[in-house]
């Protein structure tokens, strides 16, 4: 039976970055709408659910996209409240790459540092990216700082962030510059910059002077970087005794966690691949 991926995205028009993932991961039809919102999912769910006998039900898959991942939020919300029981079909959630892009970071630090025992500092720790990579470290068990140019965003993200659960805390930040960050990242092991394309938060000069610092990430690959002297190439490049990863660095490994989410999709008709899962997919591309 042939393979059929759903694309539903937020946007006007469905990603062509999902849509050539999606090929490159085998499916054998792509069935991509755009504009889509929890007001006009359902009829599309239905479509997915009711076409196929439950025993073939793994043959059928959803992909949920958006460049604005609370619309998609939604959606993923509207979506698994239309599956009911053994009428369901596996889905993907990875809006703008924001998961697949966080656990592909948070795996690469984790292959130099124990992030039950780090401290990390995640810059532009609101945005889809920086979100998820502190409940990925928190999920390890570390300790966290997001933060935000908004003490409040940072304090409200944080408060949903502890409330998961995780071992780990995370503790939330307002920083406007250079020597607050410093402050902040002072003892700290783990630096993610994960701020908007464009936006530079530390020089060459203030990044080294981080001295507790192991591990630095920087995943904007809009010049100006968001760290000064990361190369957007890097891929674990040592900078004097600093292990640097930038944005394509990290984009491979990205990359890989995409089309195998796409791929197990079609194991079984009842998995969200959501942050917690698409991390644990990753981890077979890394050493553990
Ligand atoms: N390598 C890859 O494969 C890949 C994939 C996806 C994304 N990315 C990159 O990952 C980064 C994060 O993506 P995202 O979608 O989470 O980003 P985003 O939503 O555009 O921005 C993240 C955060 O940056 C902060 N920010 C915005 N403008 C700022 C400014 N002028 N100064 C300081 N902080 C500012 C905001 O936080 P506050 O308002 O709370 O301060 C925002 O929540 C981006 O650089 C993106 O291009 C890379």
């Amino acid at each position: 039976m042939k393979k059929i991926l759903i694309q539903l995205d937020t946007d006007l028009l469905p990603s062509s970055f999902d849509r050539v993932v999606a090929v490159d991961a085998d499916v054998d039809e792509l069935f991509s709408y755009g504009g889509i919102t929890p007001e006009n999912v359902e009829p599309l769910v239905h479509g997915a659910i009711f076409t196929r006998g439950p025993q073939d039900l793994e043959n059928t898959a959803l992909f949920l996209g958006g460049s604005n991942t609370d619309d998609a939020e939604a959606v993923l919300q509207k979506v698994q409240n239309t599956f009911f029981g053994p009428m369901r079909v596996s889905l993907m959630f990875d809006p703008n790459g924001s998961v697949t892009t966080a656990a592909a970071a948070v795996l690469s630090a984790g292959q130099h540092l124990d992030l039950a025992q780090t401290k990390s500092v995640v810059l532009g720790g609101t945005g889809p990216v920086g979100y998820r990579a502190c409940q990925l470290l928190a999920r390890a068990g570390g300790e966290v700082t997001l933060v935000s140019r908004s003490e409040a965003k940072a304090a409200k993200a944080t408060e949903k962030l502890n409330a998961m659960g995780y071992k780990g805390h995370v503790t939330p930040a307002g920083s406007s510059n250079g020597a607050e960050i410093l402050q902040l990242a002072n003892d700290a092991q783990f630096l993610l910059a994960s701020g908007a394309a464009g936006v530079q938060f530390l020089t060459t000069e203030e990044l080294k002077s981080l001295s507790n610092l192991k591990v630095a990430i920087d995943l904007n690959a809009v010049p100006p970087v968001g760290l000064e002297g990361i190369d957007v190439m890097a891929k674990a490049k040592t900078i004097d005794d600093l292990i640097t990863y930038g944005a394509i660095g990290v984009g491979g490994l990205k990359m890989k966690i995409h089309k195998a989410g796409v791929r197990k999709l079609f194991e079984s008709n009842s998995q969200v691949l959501e942050t917690e899962a698409l991390y644990e997919l990753g981890r077979d591309f890394v050493k553990h």
